[in-house]
């Protein structure tokens, strides 16, 4: 039987934990674990995932405001935003949504928020931390890269001497990834756009995880028949009538497979628990 790696249980097993960290801090520090989230313009999908930042903190009883800039606004009122929450001593997290507007896109924002309030684990200092597999723990984690780690332990696989392909190499999932699963000793192949045997490496791997953003990119013929593969679907893509979908055809893959996560509720909620978890532990770290 093919398990689905539904974020649900994995998040509800976690839950508690979370909330007594919270109520922990308040009570010994008097202080509310607060994050701001930089959201500039309307992008549909950039308004939903915030407000399920948003969300998920209040319900650990965390503090999230979302600041809306508009669509236009100048570069310098959106750096001085940024600079404003890196210098407030009452805001302990900052995340800019991506992506920004085209005309601000030629901002590189790795480094804009302070690497200890960095929440999105995208500065160079946490990156730093990944690529030399620090141990002191006291980085803070890319969200979706760390919430995969999550699921896994959560449903007892793990990745070390595991051949893993990943299949997309951005700085939010793919890059972070690989670095965190090398650290874990896997065997980690990072494909992309330009790699010409894909099926091949998918149909030798144990673990797939992709994240190339193109729907329903791995049909039947990417993976083995017998039930020993595991695919991480990190893919939110919407189709033309609204519904929204993964980078696998699950339908058509799932039987084939040992474990594969669904879209959504898979991955997507796993990325917003990490998020909670980086906003308690760069509050934790500052204590
Ligand atoms: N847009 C899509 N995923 C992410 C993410 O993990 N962090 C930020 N800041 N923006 C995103």
């Amino acid at each position: 039987m093919t398990e689905i790696l539904y974020a649900k249980p994995a998040i509800d097993a976690e839950l508690e934990a979370l909330k007594s960290r919270t109520a922990k801090i308040k009570q010994e520090h008097g202080v509310i674990p607060t994050l701001r989230v930089i959201l500039v313009g309307n992008d549909p999908g950039s308004i939903i995932y915030t407000n399920s930042k948003k969300k998920f903190c209040e319900k650990i009883g965390a503090d999230c405001e979302i600041i809306k800039l508009d669509e236009s606004v100048e570069e310098k009122v959106f750096l001085s935003e940024v600079d404003k929450l890196n210098k407030d001593m009452n805001v302990h997290a900052v995340l800019i949504q991506l992506p920004l507007p085209k005309h601000l896109s030629h901002i590189d924002t790795t480094n804009l928020v302070l690497p200890s309030k960095d929440v999105d684990g995208f500065h160079s200092e946490n990156i730093s931390r990944l690529y030399r597999n620090d141990k002191s723990e006291t980085g803070l984690v890319p969200c979706t890269p760390k919430g995969i780690l999550t699921l896994a332990k959560h449903y007892n696989f793990n990745f070390a001497s595991k051949n893993v392909v990943i299949i997309g190499r951005s700085l939010i999932v793919g890059k972070p990834l690989s670095l965190l699963l090398t650290n874990l000793d896997a065997t980690v192949t990072l494909a992309h756009s330009k790699t010409h045997n894909l099926k091949d490496l998918c149909l030798r791997a144990d673990i797939i995880i992709s994240a190339c953003g193109k729907p329903k990119f791995l049909t039947s013929d990417y993976f083995r028949t017998d039930q020993s593969q595991i695919v991480i679907d990190v893919g939110i893509n919407r189709l033309p009538n609204g519904t929204v979908c993964g980078d696998c055809d699950f339908d058509s893959i799932k039987d084939q497979l040992s474990a594969i996560t669904p879209v959504p509720k898979g991955v997507g909620p796993m990325t917003i628990f990490s998020v909670a978890q980086n906003l308690l532990h760069a509050l934790e770290n500052s204590l």
